[in-house]
């Protein structure tokens, strides 16, 4: 098997994080003899600053040469005062839609080995198993018209979708329950808005062609709540984008942290994978980051663009190894929490590529 690989490690700590998963690719891919053809591109805060744009064309064209995209994170403190269009995150949101992947699946799962890391009590979180799914092309991150007027002391933006984009994410989501426990949670504030609305009928009408798939709808405000109050209730949690973003910040309380959360974007030209967490500037450049969220998008890869399931659900149970002998980045060893041996970045990475070498070996000697 081969694989063409971009990395766009982009700033903070996307850098530090997507090594130790690329580390963890390389590791696992000469273990099965399988070629990795992996190179790395400028995006976000460090194109803006070489390139003069945070998704520098050939960045973009690499991207789109690629069977797969890793990206770490973009921003930094010292690009707020752009505009939207002007930041880092431009450069992400060009991607993302040149990719055209419009699924965006956000797994949020609880490893009982962190349920000490998390401020909700064990017994809330223990079995908490959620795969959101966030619509990552429409909504307000898209939709026009958009601006702020300085002169009239007034700024819009517009939260539009079309039926199709919303059943073709529908579909995903109701796909993806039908292969797992056949609940699907769709969020929305239909006693509110029409383009909620519009979600919620177009969900309803999709949910028909499931009907071995149970549907649900909750407003974003409860669901909000629900999630942390309980978290076992939800299977599959369908939503749009900027609802997906909040909600999916939300589960790193259930999953310990933030940096344990991955993310892969299906259905486009070339899937993209990023963790879910941002580029963290107030830990950067010391080796603070967790990497197991990159980690675990790693694993992503190998199972939604490579079909390499066995790899793929080696390096999750590596992470989980790991943990269970009481390894953990800083973000993770809470007060409350003693015991552990705290690691760096790296010292994780290299922990879990034992690890997960120590699995394969055996997989392939019985
Ligand atoms: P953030 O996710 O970067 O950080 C939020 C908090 O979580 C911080 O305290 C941070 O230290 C901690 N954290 C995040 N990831 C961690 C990890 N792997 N290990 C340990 N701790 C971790 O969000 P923010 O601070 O709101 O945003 C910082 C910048 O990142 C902004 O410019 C934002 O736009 C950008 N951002 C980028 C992406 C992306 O590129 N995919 C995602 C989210 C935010
Ligand atoms: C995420 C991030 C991005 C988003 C930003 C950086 C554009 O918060 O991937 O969750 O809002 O989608
Ligand atoms: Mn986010």
């Amino acid at each position: 098997m081969k694989l063409k690989i971009l990395v766009t490690a982009g700033d903070g700590i996307g850098p530090e994080v997507t090594n130790e998963a690329v580390a963890v690719l390389r590791e696992v891919a000469a273990l099965g003899g399988h070629t990795l053809d992996i190179s790395a591109k400028r995006i976000g805060g460090v194109a803006i600053v070489l390139d003069g744009s945070p998704l520098p064309a050939e960045t973009l064209s690499a991207a789109l040469d690629s069977d797969a995209v890793l990206l770490g994170a973009v921003g930094g403190n010292e690009f707020n005062s752009l505009p939207p269009d002007k930041r880092p995150e431009a450069g992400l949101l060009q991607l993302r839609s040149a990719l055209g992947g419009f699924a965006n699946l956000r797994p949020a799962f609880a490893f009982k080995e962190l349920a000490v890391n998390s401020p909700l009590r064990p017994e809330i979180i223990d079995g908490a198993d959620i795969l959101f799914v966030r619509e990552l092309l429409g909504g307000l991150y898209f939709g026009q018209p958009r601006e702020w007027n300085r002169a009239k002391g007034e700024a819009w933006n517009t939260m539009r979708y079309t039926r199709e984009e919303v059943v073709r994410v529908a579909r995903i989501a109701f796909q993806l329950a039908q292969k797992r426990r056949k609940k699907v949670t769709s969020v929305d504030k239909a006693n509110v808005l029409e383009v909620s609305q519009l979600w919620r009928a177009t969900v309803t009408e999709v949910a028909t062609e499931f009907p071995d798939v149970t549907l649900e709808h909750q407003y974003v405000d409860a669901m909000a709540m629900h999630l942390m109050n309980q978290p076992r209730n939800y299977d599959v949690v369908l939503t749009e984008n900027l609802f997906g973003d909040i909600l999916s910040d939300e589960s790193g309380v259930i999953t310990g942290s933030l940096g344990m959360l991955p993310s892969a974007t299906i259905g486009g030209k070339v899937n993209l994978y990023e963790p879910v967490h941002g580029s963290a500037p107030d830990i950067a450049g010391k080796g603070l980051a967790n990497p197991l969220g990159a980690i675990l998008t790693a694993a992503l890869i190998l199972r939604h663009s490579a079909n390499l399931e066995t790899e793929s659900a080696a390096i999750e149970a590596a992470v989980r190894k790991v943990l269970e002998q009481g390894f953990r980045t800083p973000d993770l060893a809470r007060a409350n929490a003693q015991g552990f041996s705290v690691l760096s970045t790296t010292d994780m990475g290299a922990k879990v590529r034992e690890t997960v070498k120590a699995m394969l070996v055996n997989v392939g000697t019985s």
